[in-house]
Parts: C-alpha cells; structure tokens; sequence
C-alpha cells in the first residue's frame, strides 16, 4: 500500500532585515489569518510567514495587499508541521496565580488534576483569525500590568479602553476583573469576532462592546486605556490617547522594545512612566 499523499499548506514567506519583521508581522495579522511565525536566517534577516489557504485569487489579494519593497514569496509546507506547532502551545503564567491558555489547550494534556487546577483566576483565549494567545510577551506583560493596576486599588477603573484588542485577551481580563464598561476596538473584522468568542468562552458576555471604529471617532474619558500596537501607530494615535484618558487615569501601552521606546515616550508627554515590566526585550509601561 503507497503512503498517503502529504497535505500541503501554501504560505506566504516575506524575508525581510530583522528591524523589519515587526511591521511586516503586523500587516499580515491585519490580513486576518490564524497565525503568523518569525524565524530567524543565518544572515540576520527574518522570514515572516503566514497562510491564508490554499486559495489562488486569496493569496494573491494577500500579496497585492502588502508593500510592493517586501521580497514575498509563496511556498508549499506540509501541513503536518502547522499542526505540529500548535501541539507546542501551552499556558502563560503572567502574574502570580493567573494565567492564560489557548483554548486548544483546555482538553488536551492542560487539563484535570495538572497545575490549572490551582490559578486564581483563567482567561481561555481562542486565537480565532486575529493576534493573541497571551502568550506574547507584549501581551503577557500588559495583562501582568493591568491586573496589577486593577488587583492594588491604585487606580478607580470604571470605563476601560482597549485599543487594538485582537483576540480581546485584555477587554477579556479587564471584564473578569469586574471593569463595568469596557470598550475594545481593532482594525481587524477578525479581532472583533476573536473578542466576542472570547467572552463567551470565559463567561463574560455582554460585558465589552467591540467593533472596528477608528480610534479619532472613539469619544468619552476613559479611566485606563491599553494600546498593544507597535511604536509608529502608539506615535500617530498620542492626541488620541492625550484627549480620551481622564486627568489621572492610565495609558499601558505595548509592543515596543525595552531599549528603543524613547521616541514613544517623547511623543506622549506630559503623560509620564509610573511602571513597567519587560519581557524577552519586550516592555509594557504604565503612563499617567
Ligand atoms: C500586537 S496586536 C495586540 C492584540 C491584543 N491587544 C494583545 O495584547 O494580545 C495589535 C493589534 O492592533 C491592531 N491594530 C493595528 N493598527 C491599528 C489601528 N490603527 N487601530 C486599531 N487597531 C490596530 C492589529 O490588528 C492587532 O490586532
């Protein structure tokens, strides 16, 4: 009897210097896809790669969508690997008895009498199409922040907002939490169905309300705002954030490297770093 057939998986693989791969890994979770992998070559560059399915006229709407400068290639990849990468993910201890897991996780090897068990408090995330297992260190370290803020007292939260919320994993903390109003916005139609899977998921429904409004039509004053965004976007949404966060409240923002965010902090002055956490070259900091 001949070996079945290997699946194949068409991905899209743009190779680009190592200072771009977080702009390019960006553009392609705005795509929509399920997942995204950075690997590092022996020359310093990056190869980032995604799939949108197997699909022709997808892939090439894909391509078209990203900038013309990027060497983009298509290769075919057996699909037994994508699947073997997902049986690696695993639960995040962010903070001191809580913790995030995928919720591919929840009946597999995760559950029943193993350390689960003993967290105080679990968010499940189910990546869906748009950015987020909270396993990121971005990611991890903005939920260590906020849960931090909320948990000490420091800071009256009744309105949060979370702009660009992918999977939702921070509306979704906020929301266990007990934040009453919670408002969660992304570019990505994908994020806004992540989030809302995501609250149902860990019994939180009703409690944010997320759609793809743009951040300069957000109105209101917000006790804390959480931005996870890379640095260029934080910079061109400063009088965004300078006119929608209360006197007092807190601005978390993420997604810049631990010692390259001058810039960042530059452009949201006066708002001034009361605390941070870093992570694999990663930091969240907490402005007020
Ligand atoms: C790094 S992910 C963070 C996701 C999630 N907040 C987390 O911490 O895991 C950044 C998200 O910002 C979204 N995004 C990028 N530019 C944006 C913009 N201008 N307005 C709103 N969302 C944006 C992306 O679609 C993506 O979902």
């Amino acid at each position: 009897m001949s070996d079945p057939e290997p699946q194949i998986e068409r991905t899209i693989v743009v190779t680009v210097d190592a200072a771009l791969a977080d702009i390019v890994t960006d553009r392609l979770w705005q795509l929509g896809v399920r997942a995204v992998s950075e690997v590092g070559l022996p020359d310093g560059r990056v190869d980032v790669s995604t799939s949108v399915g197997n699909d022709d006229v997808a892939i090439a709407r894909a391509t078209g969508a990203l900038d013309p400068a990027w060497p983009v290639e298509v290769r075919d990849l057996d699909a037994s690997i994508v699947q073997v990468a997902a049986e690696f993910l695993s639960p995040t201890w962010y903070s001191p008895g809580k913790v995030c897991i995928p919720a591919s996780c929840l009946d597999a090897k995760w559950s029943g009498s193993d350390p689960i068990d003993s967290a105080d408090l679990v968010t499940v995330i189910d990546q869906g199409s748009a950015f987020g297992l909270g396993d990121h260190p971005t990611t991890r370290t903005s939920m260590a922040l906020l849960a931090q803020l909320l948990d000490s007292g420091d800071q009256t939260c009744d309105r949060l907002l979370d702009v660009g919320c992918g999977t939702g994993a921070l509306a979704v903390l906020a929301a266990q939490l007990g934040v009453p109003t919670i408002r969660a916005i992304d570019i990505a139609d994908a994020a806004v169905e992540s989030t809302l899977r995501n609250e149902t998921l860990n019994d939180v429904v009703g409690r944010i309300e997320v759609d793809t409004t743009p951040v300069a039509m957000v109105d209101g004053r917000w006790d804390v705002i959480m931005a996870n965004i890379l640095a260029p976007v934080l910079i061109s949404m400063a009088d965004d954030f300078h006119r929608l966060l209360r006197p007092g409240g807190s601005l978390i923002i993420s997604g810049i490297l631990a010692d390259r965010h001058d810039h960042v902090l530059a452009a949201l002055d006066p708002l001034t770093p009361v605390d941070s956490l870093t992570h694999e070259g990663w930091i969240s900091i907490e402005l007020r």
